[in-house]
């Protein structure tokens, strides 16, 4: 599969996808904010007996979200990431029986999932997803399983580095930042 643009990224991820396999964490996998599948597909691709559960509205941003961002100088908000669909997505997906679309606006779409989980990405843009998927993925979350945070160190969206931080210090929880394009975080468990 193609690293495509970060190479840093997907080496990570590989990387961590070698420690959940040496380790024998149980867990599905997810990513909250697809767009047109780019991450999500090298996590289908390496986890490949697992499920993997796909969140994203794949029509842009929600309002709500982006009105708070505003209100707190985190981002604008104005990127369009409604290009994209979920037959576009599942197109090109290597495992697409493995994949669970959730489409729609989070955290409504993960009410009454309890799975729990191996490896979750979050790219998500801005404050109020990324917190809430925080919220909701942590605690199912196996221990030897990792989350990953893209933009923590983007001044872009600043919202990213700040849903971080208020949740790791309300749950006095570490995390690792690593020099990827957009300044991805790592919270291990
Ligand atoms: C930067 S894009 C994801 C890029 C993708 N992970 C990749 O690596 O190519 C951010 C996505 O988050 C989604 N998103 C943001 N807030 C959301 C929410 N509250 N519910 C569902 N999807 C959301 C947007 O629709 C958008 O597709």
């Amino acid at each position: 599969m193609p690293n495509r643009f970060d190479y840093v990224r997907y080496s990570a991820l590989s990387l961590c996808h070698e420690e959940i396999t040496a380790n024998n964490v149980s867990g599905s996998t997810a990513e909250l904010g697809v767009y047109k599948g780019d991450f999500s597909r090298q996590i289908n691709y390496l986890f490949s007996k697992r499920k993997i559960y796909l969140f994203d509205t794949f029509e842009g941003f929600d309002a709500k979200d982006i009105q708070l961002d505003q209100e707190n100088k985190f981002s604008i908000g104005s990127q369009d990431f409604s290009d994209t669909c979920v037959d576009f997505v599942m197109k090109n997906m290597p495992h697409p029986d493995n994949c669970i679309i959730k489409k729609g606006f989070f955290p409504e779409t993960a009410f009454g999932i309890s799975d729990s989980f191996c490896f979750v990405s979050i790219d998500a843009d801005l404050f109020a997803p990324i917190y809430e998927g925080l919220s909701f993925f942590y605690p199912l979350l196996e221990k030897g399983g990792y989350i990953f945070v893209h933009d923590f160190n983007n001044n872009d969206y600043k919202g990213a580095k700040q849903a971080v931080l208020k949740f790791c210090k309300e749950n006095n929880i570490t995390y690792v930042p690593i020099p990827d394009v957009a300044g991805t975080v790592i919270i291990p468990k």
